[in-house]
Parts: C-alpha cells; structure tokens; sequence
C-alpha cells in the first residue's frame, strides 16, 4: 500500500509540472521505465526478506533446542521450569529444571535465619521479603508481574545465584497482600507450579516478645545507632536481649488468638498448593528437617549453615519485666503450654 501511494505521488508530482511538448514522451517512457524498476526491486527486496527471517526462524530453532520437561515424572512435570530470563543467560544450565518455592510465614517467626540457611544452598535464591515494597502488593496484576519476573529469575537482589540456581523464591509475610489477594495467588501457584513452605512459630508467646523488643529496638537503637533485626554476634545479642518488654496482659490472650486464627486461616487457604508446614523450634532441636525441605525443593542435599546469633536466650521468665501477671493470665488456658520451657540451646 505504502509503495503504491508513493508511486502515485511521484507520477501525480510529474505531471503537475507543465511537460514541454517534445519531452512528454521521453519523460512518460522514463517514467514507466522507473515504476517498472521500483516495482522488481520491491519484490526482490521481499523476496530475500522472506528468505532471510525464514533462515533466521530456523537459526533459533537449531540453537533453542527444547528442555525436556517429559523426563521428570507426570506427577512433577508441573513444578519443573526452564525460564529464560531476560537479564543473563543460564549457558551450560539452561536445561537444568528450576523450581518455584514462596515461603509463607509471619514476622519473627524465624523466617529470615531460615532464609540464610536455604542461601547457603549453591543451588538456591531465596530473595527476601520483596513485597515489603508497597508498590509491588498494589494489587493482583502488580503482584503477578513481580512474581513472572521473580520466577524467571530477573529479579536481581543480594540473593541472586544466577545460572545454576535450581530453586528460586521468597519470602512472604501473611500481611503483605497474602491474605487479601489469596484466592489469585492460589491460582497463580498452580498455573505457574509455586510450592508454598509454611513456616510458622509454635510459641506464639516468644514470638511476641521478639515482636516486642524488636519495636523496641527500632526506635531506641541500641546498637550505637543503628537498628538491626537480625545479628551476627554474641556480643550484639546480649545488648538487644538487654531488654525486656512489658506485656499488657489484657490484650495478651486476645492477640495470641489473632495470631493463631490467621495462621490457621493461612493453611486453610493454600491448603490446595503443594506444600509443607515447618516450625522454627523444629528446625532448631532437629536438623533433619533440613534434609526434608531440600527434598521438597528437589535440590541436591548440602549441609545449610547460617552465621545469625539468637538474640533471645534462655528461660521465658527472664525475658519479660512482668513475668508474674504474663504466667497467671496464661495459667490454664489453651495457651499454658507457651509458658513452658520448649527447647533448650
Ligand atoms: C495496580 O497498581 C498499579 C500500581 O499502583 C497501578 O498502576 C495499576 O493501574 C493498578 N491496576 C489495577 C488493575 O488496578
Ligand atoms: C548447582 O550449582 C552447581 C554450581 O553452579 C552446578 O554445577 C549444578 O549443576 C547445579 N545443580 C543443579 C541441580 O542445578
Ligand atoms: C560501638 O562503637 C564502639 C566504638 O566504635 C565499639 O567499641 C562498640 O563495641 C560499639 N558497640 C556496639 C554495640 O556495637
Ligand atoms: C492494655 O491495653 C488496653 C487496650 O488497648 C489499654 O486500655 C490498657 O491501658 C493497657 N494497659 C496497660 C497496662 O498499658
Ligand atoms: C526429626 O525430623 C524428621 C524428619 O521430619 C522426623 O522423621 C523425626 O521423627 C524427627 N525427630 C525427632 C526427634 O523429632
């Protein structure tokens, strides 16, 4: 259409202009004679075109050969990817399968010394807590393309491994569009193979107090000014463990309740994932489920270390300013067994 429009143009120009009697037929037979030209330098200019993006579709065919997902069981094919990402090539890794995993948990549940062991893995990117950023939880179209960017491996954080990476995930806390978004996000992790990792607190009471001192924390920053949630030494430990919070025991009981309702809300909701539900106290007295997660993951089995310090030692009682009226509020309710010593370091 383009060229037509153009030839037309060029003769219409021509003829505007007034033709001198003896050249009207020179400048007619030049005319036909250019149109002619144009008309078999456009075809072959098509011509080769056609060609050269047929080689060039063939030439990608050949380099691009397919990774097999039919080599894994029926039962896996959905949780295996081959993602290309757009940031980098995986070279030699390319047909290696990645798996999509999202951790699901609260805050102060263990969650970021979870995550620094699941990084020592060579094999795993777990990328943190990326929807702490707002933006991202807009909603359910925002939280879509964060996770295809995740999961295709270009989202470059600290934790990026790169080509070799075989399990790619994050960190995400319940009140971060989880809850809200569930029933999409639910979908999501089906269509796109995401298995969930639970990864909850058994003394919800402990937790509170980390919650505590961490707020605390936040604000008085005792560690020369800065504020840190997670350390890497005894000696910064025993200052942030200096504090011992108050608790207002009339909310105590119903916070507790809040807690576990979401919690179990949470399971209720992605029960229908592919998932598996860990507790912070387990993985602290028995390593083992260590070796459970990496299986889950489909990863190579590797010792997992983390170089975070537990800031809060010792027995409950010497940890809370009152401890007395948290102990009777508590006493013979279904939460009595928070009281108890529940493992030992
Ligand atoms: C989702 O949120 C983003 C960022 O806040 C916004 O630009 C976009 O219009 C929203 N989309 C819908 C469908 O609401
Ligand atoms: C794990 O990473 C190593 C080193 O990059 C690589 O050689 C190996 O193939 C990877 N394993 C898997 C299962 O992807
Ligand atoms: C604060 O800084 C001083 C001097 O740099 C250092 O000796 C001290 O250990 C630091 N305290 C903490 C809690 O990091
Ligand atoms: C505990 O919380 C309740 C409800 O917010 C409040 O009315 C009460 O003053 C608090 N008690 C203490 C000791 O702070
Ligand atoms: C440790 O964890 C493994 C794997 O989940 C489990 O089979 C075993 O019973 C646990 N051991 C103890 C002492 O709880």
């Amino acid at each position: 259409m383009a060229e037509d429009h153009l030839c037309f143009f060029t003769k219409e120009s021509l003829i505007t202009k007034p033709p001198k009697k003896n050249t009207l037929v020179l400048r007619m037979v030049v005319l036909i004679f250019v149109m002619i030209c144009g008309v078999y330098i456009c075809s072959v200019c098509l011509g080769q075109f056609g060609v050269w993006s047929a080689r060039h579709s063939l030439a990608i065919n050949v380099v691009e050969r397919p990774c097999e997902v039919t080599e894994f069981e029926p039962s896996e094919q959905p949780y295996v990817h081959f993602p290309k990402p757009k940031t980098f090539s995986r070279d030699e890794c390319a047909c290696n399968p990645v798996r999509n995993f999202a951790i699901l948990s609260t805050q102060r549940s263990g969650s970021g010394w979870f995550e620094t062991l699941l990084n020592s893995h060579i094999n795993i990117s777990s990328n943190g807590e990326i929807f702490s950023v707002k933006v991202r939880r807009s909603n359910i179209s925002t939280i879509r393309e964060t996770l295809d960017k995740l999961y295709n491996l270009d989202m470059l954080t600290s934790a990026s491994k790169n080509e070799c990476t075989a399990a790619v995930g994050l960190k995400w806390m319940l009140n971060q569009g989880l809850m809200q978004n569930h029933e999409q996000i639910v979908e999501y992790f089906k269509s796109n193979g995401v298995s969930a990792i639970f990864l909850f607190r058994r003394n919800l009471l402990r937790r509170m107090i980390s919650i505590l001192a961490n707020s605390y924390d936040q604000n008085a920053k005792p560690l020369n000014g800065t504020h840190k949630s997670h350390v890497h030494s005894t000696h910064e430990a025993k200052i942030l463990a200096k504090y011992k919070p108050t608790i207002n025991t009339t909310l105590l009981i119903p916070n507790l309740k809040q807690v576990e309702d979401l919690v179990t809300k949470s399971l209720q909701y992605f029960k229908s994932t592919r998932h598996i539900i860990l507790y912070y106290e387990d993985i602290i007295t028995n390593r083992t489920k260590l070796v459970d997660v990496q299986e889950f993951l489909k990863v190579p089995q590797r010792d997992l270390h983390s170089r975070q310090v537990k800031i809060h030692k010792g027995p409950l009682s010497s940890q809370v300013e009152n401890w007395e009226d948290v102990r009777k509020t508590l006493k013979g309710t279904q939460y009595k067994s928070f009281l108890e010593e529940d493992y030992k370091l």
